[in-house]
């Protein structure tokens, strides 16, 4: 059984200039152990689609779907407390602006022990101690001052770490990140891809990897969906993705990778569709 399955997923936004499909007949499924990568570029609907799987969309959206199970619950239509257990426990997420998620005023270590008191009950020590022990996960130099530290005391990479050891607090079943890694410096990065490579492994989560980055996907992921404009364009294993993308948008995120570039600028994916749509 997948862990997380999607079949037909739509996302319409009521707007002052009326309906807006943000999201239009996604299917998406992630196994236990599997690392899914969402690729896309910006506006296609990867991160609606994950809030709309968190139940995190505002009331302006109106959400359908075939299916939208985890584990063969049916998110849909679950109730609210049943829903509330499993989101931010058995399904948590990092969101696209670590920065701007984190609470300027509470200290990193107070917003992490309330998670970990509201959602797994624990006591205000042990919730310390846990923090402590999440922060050392992470990678986070001398847990126990940082842990008293501000948001803006903290450097990007250290922000994006509180964000991870929030998301894993609960060893969650399914972990979706989105861009994870877009916010930091290129050395960083690689760190923080380890980081998540390493815990996705060692706490056999699924992972949903939401990034428009092709060689972040050709690094991390078994299987890749690429979107486009709201709809999957294609789907495949990463391997066959790079031999022989068969759709000509993904042939356009392919070719704007480093490394094919021709002539003295980077392709953009829009010259590519111009020059697909010439022909
Ligand atoms: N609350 C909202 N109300 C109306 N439209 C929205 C809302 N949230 C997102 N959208 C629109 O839905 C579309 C998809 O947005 P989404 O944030 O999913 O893109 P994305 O693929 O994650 O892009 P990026 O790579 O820039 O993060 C965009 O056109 C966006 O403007
Ligand atoms: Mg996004």
């Amino acid at each position: 059984m997948s862990l997380l399955k999607i079949r037909n997923l739509t996302v319409k936004f009521a707007t002052a200039a009326g309906a807006f499909t943000a999201v239009d007949g996604i299917d998406v499924s992630v196994d236990k152990h599997e690392v899914l990568a969402i690729v896309g570029e910006s506006g296609s609907g990867k991160s609606v689609s994950m809030l709309a799987v968190m139940g995190l969309l505002p009331d302006t959206a109106t959400i359908t779907a075939d299916e939208m199970t985890f584990e063969g619950r049916d998110l849909l239509n679950m109730s609210a407390p049943e829903r509330r257990k499993l989101i931010g426990r058995e399904i948590t997420m990092i969101f696209q602006e670590p920065i701007a998620s984190l609470n300027p005023s509470f200290t990193v270590g107070f917003q992490i022990e309330e998670v970990l008191r509201l959602n797994l009950g624990m006591s205000k020590s042990q919730a310390r101690a846990r923090a402590i022990e999440l922060f050392k996960a992470v990678g986070i130099p001398e847990p126990e001052t940082k842990i008293d530290a501000y948001p803006h005391q903290m450097s990007g990479g250290q922000c994006q770490r509180v964000m991870i050891a929030i998301a894993i607090a609960s060893k969650p079943r399914l972990l979706i990140a989105d861009e994870p890694t877009t916010a930091l410096d290129v050395t960083i990065q690689k760190q923080i891809l380890d980081l998540l490579m390493d815990l996705q492994e060692e706490y056999g989560m699924g992972l949903i990897l939401i990034t428009h980055d092709m060689g972040v996907v050709a690094e991390t992921a078994d299987r890749v969906v690429v979107q486009y404009k709201g709809k999957k364009m294609e789907e495949a294993d990463v391997l066959d993705l790079f031999e022989n993308p068969k759709n000509p948008y993904t042939r356009a995120l392919l070719s704007a990778l480093p490394e094919n570039a021709t002539g003295d600028r980077l392709p953009t994916v829009s010259d590519f569709m111009a020059q697909e749509n010439a022909q």
